[in-house]
């Protein structure tokens, strides 16, 4: 527990704990990240797989990329940095903020998460409002809607507007925290990356895990250069001897 050993004696004081994560939490469930080591963005241009206007210029092969990585997501298990954080539950009150859409939080048991880019299994009509949520192989490339247009995955694109629904809750609960703890993420995509500065605003506790430095790493109270499934684990079992 030495990781942790600054907020030792603060944890009988923290009563609601906010996670910002990223897709570094998912790497150890063989989940590529972005932007790290063998990224997805480092092989692959988000310009071209992530946008709107990719999207209508060649729908094919943005369903080709996603039924990929879902298939990859299918796969996957939760990992204990996943589980560790949904054992939390059981002590404090834990909302799970992630920019991941591989639903791994909720497969771990966390009940209490806000998908800020949206869910890999969930789909949408790109122009009526019709929406649906896949559980297996889609054989139709590209899926139309009933309506005719083209079905498209619900995630939140370069250049496009998370859910306002989804936002304002996300910035209400960082701004009630007592712990933020931003996990496997560059906080280099906004709006996310903002999420810290309202913690701060209420003077929260900050910690950050990740191997690497991020943009915020300067501004935390405890940074632990350390991968999440090592890391999370050490946290809970702060708060489970209490
Ligand atoms: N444990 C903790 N952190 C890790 C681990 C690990 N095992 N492995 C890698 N990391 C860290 C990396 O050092 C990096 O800082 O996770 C971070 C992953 O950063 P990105 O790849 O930029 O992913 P993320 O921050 O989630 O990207 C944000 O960008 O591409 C868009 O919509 C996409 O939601 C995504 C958003």
């Amino acid at each position: 527990m030495k990781m942790f050993e600054l907020i030792k004696d603060q944890t009988k004081n923290i009563k609601k704990i906010v996670f910002v994560t990223g897709a570094g939490i998912s790497q150890e469930s063989g989940i590529s990240t972005f932007r790290g080591k063998d990224g997805l963005w480092r092989n692959h241009d988000p310009m071209k797989l992530a946008t709107i206007n990719a999207f209508y210029d060649n729908p094919k092969l943005i369903w080709e990329w996603y039924n990929e990585r879902r298939k990859n997501i299918f796969q996957a298990h939760a990992n204990q940095g996943h589980r560790a954080i949904a054992e939390l539950e059981k002590y404090v009150q834990v909302v799970v903020l992630t920019q991941n859409i591989d639903g791994l939080h909720q497969k771990a048991g966390s009940s209490k998460v806000l998908e800020l880019h949206g869910s890999i299994v969930k789909i949408k009509c790109s122009v009526c409002d019709f929406k649906d949520e896949i559980q297996t192989e889609i054989s139709e490339n590209p899926p139309l809607c009933k309506c005719g247009n083209v079905l498209r995955p619900d995630v939140v694109w370069f250049g496009e507007s998370l859910s306002q629904n989804v936002w304002q809750k996300a910035m209400i609960f960082a701004s009630e925290c007592d712990l933020m703890v931003v996990v496997g993420t560059s906080l280099v995509v906004s709006p996310a990356n903002t999420l810290p500065i309202y913690a701060q605003q209420n003077n929260a506790i900050m910690i950050e895990i990740n191997p690497e430095n991020t943009e915020m790493s300067s501004e935390m109270d405890l940074v632990i250069k350390d991968s999440s499934a090592v890391a999370l684990p050490e946290l809970i079992s702060l708060f489970q001897r209490n």
